[in-house]
């Protein structure tokens, strides 16, 4: 049966932790990460069209997102469409409520949305091995997006392993005023440690424990980022805000992804609001977003009950 439309909600995330090694002779640097779907979502709208794959957004960012083939959603579609020697036929519509440019894999979600989306449009049942695997082409954070929850993910981010993590953190974000470009931070990295060789990145055993008790507290305490201090280096502005939530007792902060937004694990919903006044009244950023998580990854919204 072909559908009128689909339409696929996807989840930010947050990378608990970011151990960056070496970098490859492809430019990519191998790593061990540990990401966390967070329940602030992008919809990916997708709908017949006759003119190759077209693209329109609404919501946070919408100046700075492309409408042409550079769009990660874009290529998606077509890669989806070429794996399956077909078309690509497809209109898709963008409802942004990640941060664009913020370090939380919005374009990366909105890519691994779309390949969803164009699935139950054109009816292909793609495995969804198969479906990772063309994810992994399109970028490191893509398979994550398909994949939700908590994870470890090693290579470039791409190979996960769905991490054991009991309970619900209660996460507040403050947006920065401008995105910080991915390959510019790793490009500072680069720099910071040109004379030095990088340690085989592992993941980490406070970390794992962490997840399995469930405790907030020790969460906390075991969030790392290699990527945060090139990215304080890049912006240095960055430190008030993580030192106004550090002030306000987060649990723990940390810089998401190559930033700039910035994380803040709470105690509770009520400290987690408390924080996102605090951090709102200190000026230091442009808005706050609170977000609880795991979150699901990638999937169809179904339309009679508006339920995921
Ligand atoms: O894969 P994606 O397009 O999201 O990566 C954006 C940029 O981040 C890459 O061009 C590269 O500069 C950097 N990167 C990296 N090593 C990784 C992941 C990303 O150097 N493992």
């Amino acid at each position: 049966m072909s559908r009128a439309s689909v339409t696929v909600r996807v989840p930010a995330k947050v990378n608990l932790q970011l151990s960056v090694g070496a970098r490859r002779p492809d430019g990519y640097h191998d790593l061990v990460t540990v990401f966390q779907a967070v329940e602030l979502y992008d919809e990916v709208t997708a709908r017949p069209s006759e003119g190759g794959v077209t693209v329109s957004v609404e919501g946070e960012g919408v100046p700075f997102v492309p409408l042409d083939e550079t769009n990660l959603a874009v290529r998606a579609a077509l890669a989806l469409a070429a794996a399956a020697e077909i078309d690509p036929d497809v209109h898709l519509h963008l409802d942004k409520g990640i941060p664009v440019a913020g370090g939380m894999a919005g374009g990366s979600a909105d890519a691994a949305a779309a390949l969803v989306a164009c699935d139950a449009l054109w009816g292909l049942r793609t495995d969804r091995a198969v479906l990772a695997e063309i994810a992994a082409g399109l970028g490191a954070d893509v398979p994550f997006g398909l994949l939700g929850g908590t994870a470890v993910g090693v290579g470039t981010g791409t190979q996960l392993t769905p991490a054991l993590a009991r309970g619900r953190f209660h996460w507040v974000f403050a947006l920065a005023d401008a995105g910080l470009p991915t390959p510019a931070v790793f490009a500072e990295f680069d720099r910071r440690f040109a004379h030095s060789i990088r340690p085989v990145p592992r993941v980490s055993d406070d970390l794992m424990a962490a997840l399995r008790s469930g405790e907030a507290t020790r969460l906390g305490r075991a969030l790392s980022n290699d990527l945060q201090p090139a990215a304080l280096g890049l912006r240095p502005s960055l430190q008030f805000t993580l030192d106004v939530g550090e002030e306000y007792g987060a649990l723990g902060s940390v810089v998401c992804g190559s930033g700039p937004t910035c994380a803040f694990l709470a105690r509770d919903d009520e400290h987690a609001l408390d924080l996102a006044v605090a951090l709102s009244a200190a000026g230091v950023c442009r808005g706050v977003r609170r977000a609880d998580a795991p979150a699901h990854g990638a999937r169809v919204v179904e339309p009679e009950t508006g339920e995921r």
